[in-house]
């Protein structure tokens, strides 16, 4: 349905050319939620002006619903006023002589595409209803919070029953509980209507809750791409790791056996840690991640010290998480962050037994870029 193939563009910025988008390669198919996911400035709003057709990259193709929009050689230029899409802008891009309700009608009584009168006003109250803006549907979108345009933005957008949509950034101003609700609903809508949705942002929630795949962005280049669960099970470098997560890290880990029945086995800092199944060659160096909420916390003296896998922790300081605790760990391997139900009383004496299971341990290639 959106389709990019390396796709490049650069900005000059005084008389250099200063690349916003690396070689960008992705596929979202007919009714996907699709969402890109990076830090800021990784070059998300540029990827969807380009699909939009409000910027011009400097190479590669773009292929919207099976037609070429963008091609170099020979050239092909689609417009934005014939790509089937509506785009929510990070900046709302309202009109602010308008209502809410004449917001949101205001693209409907326009285009080939048009409704007829009762099913627009139709459309403009379900909008209004489903992102709660009935009740101030009448006043001046220069009157309302930043929470308040962006949902008339995306009723807006919404209204339109477009079948690709392009969102950027579209919940960031709302509080948490309404940002929730309408990722749901959002989430919903599309499927039920069938729209191929393409959203950008940089809250990892957001991207799990919404997307069926998700893109991870770093300085203009996907670096990985999966479902939301490919990525947190197995995430493939240290930057998409702590991206999604805060994840501990135990680098260095030297692979000092590889025995088929016991399982590979590593040495990081003078502690043996067995890994769940998998390929590593003797000698190599791994990254090792494991999650906060993976960390065991045993009671005292329950198994030997030197077995595999179980490692020493002096308490450090702990967090209430609300039904849980964060807890922070001096550890041989370092400092270890646990995420644990277990209350802070039971660490009275200041030390503990952590076990890091085999199966928990997810390895990476060493080193801090993607
Ligand atoms: N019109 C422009 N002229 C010059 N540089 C630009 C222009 N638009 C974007 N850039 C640069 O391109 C890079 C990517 O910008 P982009 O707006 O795509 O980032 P983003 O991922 O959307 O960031 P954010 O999360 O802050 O919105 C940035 O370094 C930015 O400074
Ligand atoms: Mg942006």
């Amino acid at each position: 349905m959106i389709e990019l193939v390396g796709v490049s563009k650069a900005f000059t910025q005084g008389r250099t050319p200063v690349p916003a988008l690396r070689e960008v390669s992705l596929s979202v198919d007919q009714g996907e939620f699709y969402v890109l996911l990076g830090a800021s400035g990784c070059g998300k709003t540029t990827t969807l002006r380009i699909v939009a057709g409000l910027e011009r990259p400097d190479s590669g193709s773009v292929r919207i619903d099976g037609r070429q929009v963008f091609g170099r050689s020979p050239d092909v230029w689609v417009g934005p006023e014939e790509r089937p899409q509506a785009m929510v802008f990070q900046s709302y891009a309202l009109w602010p002589h308008m209502t809410i309700r004449q917001n949101i009608a205001f693209p409907l009584r326009r285009g080939v595409r048009r409704p007829s009168g009762p099913e627009a006003a139709a459309r403009v109250e379900e909008a209004l209803g489903l992102f709660r803006l009935t009740e101030q549907a009448d006043r001046k979108v220069t009157q309302l919070s930043g929470g308040q345009q962006q949902r008339v933005a995306l009723a807006r957008a919404l209204a339109l029953h477009p079948r690709v949509l392009l969102m950027d950034e579209p919940l960031s101003n709302l509080d948490a509980r309404l940002r929730m609700d309408l990722r749901l609903e959002l989430k919903e809508l599309a499927r039920r209507k069938g729209i191929t949705c393409l959203l950008v942002t940089h809250d990892q929630e957001e991207a799990m809750m919404l997307a069926d795949r998700v893109g991870i962005v770093h300085d203009g280049a996907i670096v990985q791409e999966g479902t939301p669960a490919e990525l947190y099970g197995a995430p493939k470098s240290e930057f998409v790791a702590t991206f999604l997560d805060h994840m501990n890290l135990i680098r260095s880990a030297e692979v000092t056996s590889c025995d088929a029945s016991s399982g590979p086995e590593v040495t990081a800092r003078g502690v043996r840690l067995r890994l769940g199944p998998g390929d590593h060659p003797l000698g190599g160096e791994l990254t090792l991640g494991i999650r906060p909420g993976d960390i065991v916390v045993l009671d005292a003296d329950d198994e030997s010290p030197s077995a595999p896998n179980l490692l020493s922790g002096r308490l450090v300081d702990h967090h209430y998480l609300g039904g849980q605790y964060l807890y922070r760990f001096e550890t041989p391997l370092g400092r270890l962050n646990v995420r644990s139900a277990v209350t802070p009383q039971r660490f009275a004496q200041g030390t503990v037994r952590l076990r890091l299971p085999a199966q928990k341990l997810i390895s990476m290639a060493a080193g801090g870029t993607p």
